[in-house]
């Protein structure tokens, strides 16, 4: 019998830490040797002139999440999973959404049964909170906690999401006791509503004022909320999505007093501003790119960038919420005519997150490749309990790559993409860089852009504490 099922052989392995030019032994899924000339393989991949590295972790991806009615998101778990593995992800964080009136379990059970045989990559849920009740705070959460569902989100703002202070209160008491890692969305429910029911009096109603209805100072306010509450209760905090220069100035301060406060970004914050949801001629094309927080300034794409550089953001995720545009279950519903209130949040990203951030950081000398790992890989699996299983290539590491070239130029077009949303915010986008091999515990599931793994490849993973719960960390 061969020592190796696999090895990937001639390439540069780079991790979050170190870089070294060596081969990658794979035994039964899991990584078992690195070293130089490895033999012995049933399969040797030439990865001469690429970078290996761990496989992209997503820790922000929404799938087959209930939207509203009439509303239908683009992707299920087959065509999710299928566009990550061919945009070098391995594993991929959805979250569980509790629709009020719903128990937390039967939630979860659900998730799992869309997901059961679809996934062609490792998947593995957040829960997301929106009705606190006693049973959820006293027994399913915890309970939950327990059996691996280590983090959870909560909402500032939404109709069907938000929870008011005292539930936001509620919740991170429960993951202070728990240990389970709290990721909030951080803009301000009665701001919003305000602006927005301001704006539409106006007869301000393109797709172009979902920018105006929540401004900067909105996203600054609940931050800073967030954070507040956090310190009270005494407990880590991940702010996602971060979109602003006066946002991430709030999660500076918390980090100079000493807060345990982390932050997230997405490709939409560093290459679309306000001015893309003009459309043409503030038409309805400016709802493709209608997520929330909004793109906002060139100044702030800076303000976040900077922040990248030094250390500010500890995951960079894609925030994948997709739908399709031309649709009336999708961008196009019918009450989206009438009202930007009424365009689905959220972009489709989940393939394009990776090409977009090595181009733009490693390939135009941001940041380090060791960086590039870290922020899309290894902090993922560090903060969500994840880590060493993924995110590296060690030892004992689920053998989760990615073969990069560092060269290739190539511009994202809808064509090319597996998603299933009917375009891409980025098409057109140059980019230099790009995932050619993805291998997803020792099984090659992507290939040049064609799928070579099966659905049901992907398994469910139960995680462990953050690292930001960790003693010491
Ligand atoms: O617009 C967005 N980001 N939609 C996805 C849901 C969320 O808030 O992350
Ligand atoms: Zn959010
Ligand atoms: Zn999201």
């Amino acid at each position: 019998m061969a020592e190796f099922d696999l090895v990937v052989a001639g390439g540069e392995v780079i991790t979050a830490s170190d870089r070294a030019r060596c081969d990658v032994g794979v035994k039964d899924g899991r990584i078992t040797a690195l070293a130089e000339g490895l033999t012995g393989a049933a399969r040797t991949i030439d990865a001469a002139g690429l970078w290996v590295l761990p496989g992209g972790v997503d820790s922000h991806v929404h799938i087959a999440q209930p939207s509203g009615p009439g509303i239908t998101m683009a992707d299920d778990f087959a065509s999710a999973t299928a566009a990550a593995a061919c945009g070098g992800n391995t594993t991929v964080m959805p979250f569980a959404l509790q629709e009020r009136g719903h128990g937390l379990r039967e939630t979860v059970e659900a998730y799992h049964a869309k997901a059961k045989g679809n996934c062609r990559i490792d998947v593995s849920f957040h829960l997301i909170i929106s009705d606190a009740t006693p049973a959820v705070l006293g027994q399913e959460l915890p309970a939950l906690v327990k059996a691996g569902y280590t983090s959870f989100k909560v909402f500032m703002t939404y109709d069907d999401l938000v929870l008011d202070d005292r539930s936001l209160l509620e919740v991170m008491d429960v993951a202070r006791r728990e240990r389970a890692l709290v990721m909030v969305h951080a803009e301000g429910y009665d701001s919003l509503k305000f602006m927005t029911e301001r704006l539409e009096a106006e007869g301000k109603t393109a797709p172009y004022w979902h920018g105006p209805s929540r401004p900067d100072v909105i996203e600054r306010e609940a931050t800073h909320r967030a954070v507040s509450h956090a310190q009270l209760v005494g407990t880590p905090l991940m702010v996602v999505h971060v979109s602003s220069r006066a946002a991430m100035e709030q999660i500076q301060w918390a980090k100079a007093q000493g807060l345990p406060v982390f932050a997230e970004t997405c490709p939409q914050y560093l290459t679309l501003t306000a001015d893309d949801l003009r459309g043409l001629e503030m038409d309805m094309t400016g709802a493709k790119y209608v997520c929330s927080p909004p793109p906002r300034t060139t100044d702030d794409q800076a303000a976040i960038w900077a922040g990248i550089e030094q250390g500010v953001f500890t995951t960079f995720s894609s925030d994948h919420a997709p739908f399709r545009y031309d649709d009336v279950e999708g961008k196009l519903n019918p009450k989206a005519r009438t009202s930007f209130r009424w365009v689905p949040n959220g972009l489709p990203g989940i393939e394009t997150r990776l090409p977009i951030f090595f181009s733009e950081g490693v390939s135009k000398g941001r940041i380090s490749p060791e960086q590039f790992v870290a922020l899309t890989a290894t902090n993922h699996a560090r903060m969500y309990g994840l880590y060493p299983k993924k995110g590296t290539i060690a030892v004992g590491a689920d053998a989760d790559l990615t073969l990069w070239d560092p060269h290739r130029r190539e511009t994202i077009r809808q064509e090319i993409l597996h998603h299933g949303a009917d375009y891409t915010p980025w098409e057109g986008f140059a980019v230099t860089g790009w995932p050619v091999v993805t291998i997803a515990r020792g099984e090659v599931v992507a290939e040049a852009g064609r799928l070579t793994g099966t659905p049901g490849h992907g398994t469910h993973l139960a995680r462990g504490v953050s690292s930001a719960l960790r003693a010491g960390a």
